[in-house]
C-alpha cells in the first residue's frame, strides 16, 4: 500500500553513473534542454563529479538529484532538480547542504554555479543558503519566446 509522504523521511543518496538514466529522466522533466543519459552517464564518471539524488517515499522513488564537479580548491554544481510534485518541502536545500559538505570535505575553499536571472525558485534558494552574487553573463540564456536571459554566477564560500 502506498504510505502518504513524510518529507523528514528523505533520504540524501551518493550516486554514480549507474544512475545516469533516472537523472536524466527527472531532468527531462524540469529543463527544456535536456540532458541524456549517456551525458549524465560522462559527466558521473568523470574524476571529481559528485552527485546525490533525494530518494522519498514508500516504495522509495528518486525525487531529486544535484550534480557538481570538484577541481582543486573550487567546486562548481552543473545541476540540480527537484521533481515538480515534490517541490517547496526542502529538499533542494538538503541536496545543495549535501554536495557542501562533499566539497568541503574535499576541501573546496568556493562553490559556485551559474543560474538564469529570472529563476526565482533556484535564487531564493541559493540566497537563503548563503551564495552571493559574483559575476554575471549577459543574454547568457536563449528563451523561445521573448529576449535571452542574464545568467548570474553565485557563489558560497565554504
Ligand atoms: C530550484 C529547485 C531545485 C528548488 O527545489 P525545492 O526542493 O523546491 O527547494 P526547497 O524546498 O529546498 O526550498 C528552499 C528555499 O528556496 C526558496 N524557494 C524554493 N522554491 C521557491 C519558489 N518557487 N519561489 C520562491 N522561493 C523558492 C525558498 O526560500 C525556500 O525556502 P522556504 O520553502 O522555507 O521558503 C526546484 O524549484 C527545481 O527543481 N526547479 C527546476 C530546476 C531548476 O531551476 N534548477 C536549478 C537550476 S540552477
Amino acid at each position: 500500500m502506498t504510505q502518504p509522504i513524510d518529507y523528514r523521511h528523505v533520504s540524501i543518496l551518493w550516486a554514480g553513473p549507474e544512475h545516469a538514466a533516472e537523472i536524466a529522466n527527472l531532468h527531462a522533466g524540469l529543463f527544456d534542454k535536456a540532458w541524456d543519459a549517456g551525458s549524465f552517464q560522462n559527466l558521473l564518471g568523470h574524476p571529481g563529479s559528485t552527485a546525490f539524488m533525494a530518494r522519498l517515499g514508500a516504495p522509495a522513488e528518486n525525487v531529486g538529484f544535484i550534480l557538481g564537479q570538484l577541481a582543486a580548491d573550487e567546486a562548481e554544481i552543473l545541476t540540480l532538480g527537484v521533481r515538480a510534485d515534490r517541490q517547496r518541502h526542502g529538499i533542494g536545500r538538503r541536496l545543495v547542504e549535501a554536495l557542501g559538505r562533499a566539497a568541503r570535505k574535499a576541501e573546496a575553499k568556493r562553490l559556485f554555479l551559474e543560474v538564469a536571472a529570472d529563476n526565482a525558485a533556484a535564487l531564493g534558494l541559493y540566497k537563503g543558503l548563503g551564495f552571493q552574487e559574483v559575476g554575471r553573463r549577459k543574454g547568457y540564456y536563449e528563451r523561445p519566446a521573448g529576449p535571452a536571459e542574464d545568467a548570474l554566477t553565485l557563489a558560497l564560500t565554504l
